[in-house]
């Protein structure tokens, strides 16, 4: 993939997280999803690449744009062929209730190098570069506490730890509680919160527990590119979601995937903030614009950038 490319993505999850920042805090979900869906269609059409959608907003007939096997981009015949893992609106009641953590998302790949992952949960473990290696999601949140602990050369009790505010994680909070480390409880927003384990700067060591594994295919490519470690366990919610993994080719569903097993080869990420994470600011508005916040990754070369961007638009309206 060219590396101007990962420069390029960026457009599109700028345009998505102005789109749904515009109607932050209006209490409706729903359409602040659409607004970032619709924008980010459009920004596709504008990037020289034959992508096609493997992870998004569904499938065909449930969602009318950006679905399962969707193509995008100009799709010229020097297009390169590229899979696509997005999120136009990461944490769409975090937008509606103006809550932080919300952002946009891409994440693209060499053809058949991102894991078709079902509509289902998948239980997540995350951390960054410090502690590459030191996580083992067959292993109890104790034992990773204690050995990331170790690999940071920090005290437990020096660690902090983002887990999704969900009365399915009683018994893991309690677990880590008990451990000596801090807790940060998140409303929404897992990939935010995996990501974030990569930039000190966020005072996040982990993320655990279980979310979308849509996401955490998404959160496995940032984390390749930001150098940190995932790693990931589908959970089925029942019969049905079962016998679809089976379906898409997912015979054992007991496999813990590695980051580099989720999304493999070469790999780019780019991130926008709608509202404010711990790693990135979310869409500011002046009279006549916006400023954006942006974050760009690839994982060959390991550059990440931090893009803000002025936009304008008396200029270039939307
Ligand atoms: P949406 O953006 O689709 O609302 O997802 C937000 C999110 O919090 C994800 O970050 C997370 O992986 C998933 O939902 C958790 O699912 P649930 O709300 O069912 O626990």
């Amino acid at each position: 993939m060219d590396r101007n490319l990962a420069l390029e993505v960026v457009r599109v999850t700028e345009q998505a997280a102005i789109a749904s920042a515009r109607l932050m805090g209006r209490g409706n979900k729903n359409e602040s999803d659409q607004a970032a869906v619709d924008a980010m269609r459009r920004a596709f059409d504008t990037l020289n690449i034959d992508g096609t959608v493997v992870i998004g907003e569904g499938e065909r007939d449930e969602a009318p744009m950006l679905y399962i096997g969707e193509r995008v981009g100009k799709g010229t015949t020097s297009a390169p062929p590229v899979d696509i893992a997005l999120d136009p609106l990461e944490g769409t009641n975090l937008c509606a209730y103006g809550r932080p953590g919300a952002i946009s998302v891409v994440a693209l790949a060499e053809k058949g190098n991102l894991l078709n992952a079902p509509d289902t949960y998948m239980e997540k473990i995350a951390c960054g570069p410090g502690a590459r290696g030191a996580i083992d999601l067959a292993k109890s949140p104790t034992w990773n506490l204690k050995s990331v602990a170790e690999a940071l050369g920090r005290a437990v009790s020096e660690l902090t730890v983002v887990i999704l505010d969900r009365e399915r994680h009683h018994e893991l909070i309690a677990e880590v509680r008990q451990a000596g480390a801090r807790v940060r409880l998140i409303e929404d927003g897992d990939v935010a919160g995996a990501v974030s384990t990569c930039f000190e700067s966020s005072g996040v060591d982990l993320l655990m527990g279980t979310g979308g594994a849509p996401e955490g295919v998404i959160a496995a490519a940032a984390i390749r590119c930001a150098e940190g470690d995932f790693q990931g366990r589908l959970k089925f919610r029942n019969a049905e979601e079962r016998a679809r993994a089976k379906k898409m080719g997912i015979d054992d569903e007991h496999r813990v995937y590695r980051a580099d097993e989720l999304a493999r080869g070469d790999v780019m990420f780019a991130a926008t903030g709608v509202t404010s994470s711990d790693f990135l600011k979310g869409v500011r508005f002046f009279a006549q614009g916006a400023e954006t916040h942006s974050i760009v990754m690839r994982s060959k070369t390991g550059t990440t950038r931090f893009v803000t961007a002025t936009h304008r638009f008396d200029k270039k309206p939307m």
